[in-house]
């Protein structure tokens, strides 16, 4: 049994999820490979993570007649992605809405410590307004995405959803625990950490096989 509450975590383990995540962790998966994979396991999970945006009424006149569709109501959606990793699944998102809004959290975690060390953060205006999506493919210990929550709820946001592509039982736990309004969606729950807060089974350093640097 898991020790979080599991009604905030949601895990996309749809098929053709399941598929990719595998491609995306075999080690012999190429750089070009892995970042497409990645966007496209982000327009899943974001396909998932806001299907209870909030519509109005529009009105559309067709080649036949009037009628009241829906569209999305509200202030345009933000993006914040965690350096670097995070960027990977930012087109992905933007796959599905065109017009969100970028904010940017600067971050790695010390090799020794594995605490987050933050090197920046920038966010759109009026945070508190919009749905905040949070990407990150890791979710280790939950150093860098709870440094991440705090610095949006001191902003003022308020709806914030987090999605990972792979995270652990520790990681989730923390998350959870640090703030009791977030939502979290990923794709799988890992096993458990290593002595070097690396997940296990994890598909490695998240960031590096994006960008090929080691
Ligand atoms: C990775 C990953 C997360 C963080 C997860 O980034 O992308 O941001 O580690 O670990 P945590 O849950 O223990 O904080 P990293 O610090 O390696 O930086 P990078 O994205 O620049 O490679
Ligand atoms: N960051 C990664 O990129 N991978 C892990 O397994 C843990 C943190």
């Amino acid at each position: 049994m898991a020790d979080y509450d599991e009604s905030r975590l949601t895990v996309v383990d749809h098929p053709l999820v399941q598929h990719k995540l595998s491609i995306l962790r075999d080690k012999r998966t190429s750089t070009k490979d892995f970042r497409e994979l990645v966007t496209e396991l982000a327009i899943l999970e974001g396909y998932e993570a806001l299907r209870d945006l909030p519509l109005e009424d529009v009105e559309v006149e067709t080649p036949l007649e009037k009628m009241t569709g829906k569209k999305i109501s509200g202030k345009k959606l933000a993006i914040i992605p965690i350096l670097r990793a995070g960027l990977g699944m930012v087109d992905g998102i933007l796959t599905l809405v065109p017009s969100a809004r970028v904010g940017h959290v600067g971050m790695y975690r010390d090799p020794e410590t594995h605490e987050p060390v933050a090197y920046y953060h920038k966010f759109p205006p009026y945070l508190e307004s919009r749905t905040c999506v949070v990407v990150d493919p890791m979710l280790a210990t939950g150093g860098s995405l709870t440094a991440c929550i705090q610095f949006l709820r001191e902003a003022g946001a308020k709806d914030i959803r987090c999605l990972t592509i792979v995270s652990c039982p520790e990681g989730v736990k923390a998350v959870l625990d640090f703030d009791p309004d977030v939502r979290l969606y990923t794709c799988v729950v890992d096993r458990q950490l290593n002595e070097r807060a690396y997940i296990l089974p994890g598909l490695g350093d998240a960031g590096d096989r994006i960008y090929g640097t080691r």
